[in-house]
């Protein structure tokens, strides 16, 4: 952690939590657009070595660390976020009407476990504004992945058209998207891993892809909590569609081992709590598809090693939330450069080689 991050985290942790992400967000947007700030924040929080580079279905990362969806929920924090040296940004979840989400408290800090609960539930400006975000960012040198999903009231049975409408007005406007059928915070949300009606609505997202002038590769982002049986049918289902990856994992609902006293608040947890969780599931995906298509590893990883063993467990890129909240803005560097270090240590040329080592044996 930066001395600037030491300062700051404990003022931060004083306020709601909630509060103190729209007050980082706002610092993050406000930074973006002032003059030379960017710059003089490249210079101290970017930092790229060749070896962390990462091709993904046509799309080429400087580095594998990415913001995981929920940070930045209407897409106008990509341009704070780039310059701190993350090599991609997932925007949203979005949703195609704008809604509020839940009544606040919404979202927990669980200092004792390195551990946050979120019931915030699909807090989304629309699909519309996140369009006009991604319009307007300036940074065109980060991949941008837009994460959909269905607002509340629609119900479970017309679920497509919701994710449909949200591709059609953000796909052209992304890299890349992610299906999000994993929060659990909308009632009912999660019963789309189900093998039909996963079938149904991944048919009609890849029928409308193949329709883009330039299709964008789709990712399909699951929960922990599924049963093995239950995650074979849902990894058999992406690949028969084609899907381009799968994004493990969403937030579970398990609460072993916890320590806070906030651990009774409903939500989803996410943090170090997850950590091994989220690698066994990356795990078992690889040891289902061999790396294709590739898995995004994302849940619990605050340091360099937790995104290395991420990767050897399967995970050819990672993404980062709860992580920055305990660990500040320095992150994406100083995962980087453990990376960068300990993948020259163990012999690798390119992180590529070592992902999913762990498995291939
Ligand atoms: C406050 C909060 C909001 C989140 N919102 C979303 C969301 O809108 N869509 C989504 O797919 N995942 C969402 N997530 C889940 C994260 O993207 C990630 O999968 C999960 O938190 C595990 O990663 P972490 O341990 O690094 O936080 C959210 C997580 C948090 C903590």
């Amino acid at each position: 952690m930066t001395l600037f991050y030491s300062l700051i985290r404990p003022l931060l942790f004083r306020l709601d939590a909630e509060r103190a992400h729209d007050l980082t967000a706002k610092a993050l947007r406000v930074t973006s657009r002032a003059p030379l700030l960017p710059r003089l924040i490249r210079a101290l929080y970017a930092w790229e070595d060749p070896i962390l580079a990462v091709d993904w279905s046509g799309l080429h990362f400087a580095n594998p660390v990415g913001v995981a969806a929920g940070f930045d929920k209407c897409a106008d924090l990509v341009d704070g976020l780039a310059v701190l040296g993350f090599g991609h940004i997932e925007a949203g979840t979005v949703t195609p009407r704008p809604q509020p989400g839940n009544p606040r408290p919404r979202l927990f800090r669980l200092p004792e476990d390195a551990a946050l609960i979120n019931r915030l539930g699909f807090n989304s400006p629309g699909m519309v504004a996140v369009a006009r975000a991604l319009r307007a960012r300036r940074s065109r040198d980060v991949i941008v992945g837009v994460n959909i999903g269905k607002n509340r009231d629609t119900p479970l049975e017309r679920a497509v058209e919701d994710y449909v409408a949200t591709f059609v007005a953000l796909a052209p406007l992304a890299d890349y998207v992610a299906v999000n059928i994993s929060s659990p915070n909308t009632p009912g949300l999660r019963r789309l891993h189900e093998r039909a009606a996963l079938e149904t609505l991944l048919r009609e997202l890849t029928r409308l892809n193949r329709a883009l002038p330039h299709p964008r590769p789709i990712a399909l982002k699951v929960s922990p909590d599924e049963t093995p049986d239950q995650l074979e049918a849902v990894v058999r289902a992406g690949c028969d569609a084609g899907i381009a990856a799968f994004i493990a994992t969403n937030t579970t609902l398990a609460r072993d081992g916890l320590h806070s006293r906030l651990a009774i608040e409903t939500g989803g947890l996410s943090g170090r709590p997850l950590t091994q969780h989220t690698r066994q599931v990356i795990g078992a995906i690889y040891r289902m598809t061999h790396g294709t298509p590739p898995v995004i590893g994302v849940g619990g990883i605050v340091t360099a090693e937790d995104a290395y063993q991420h990767i050897r467990a399967g995970a050819r890129l990672i993404q980062i939330y709860t992580g920055m909240v305990y660990a500040g803005p320095a992150i994406a560097r100083d995962i980087k450069q453990g990376l960068a270090r300990r993948l020259r240590r163990d012999g690798f040329t390119s992180l590529e080689e070592a992902v999913g080592v762990m498995v291939a044996a």
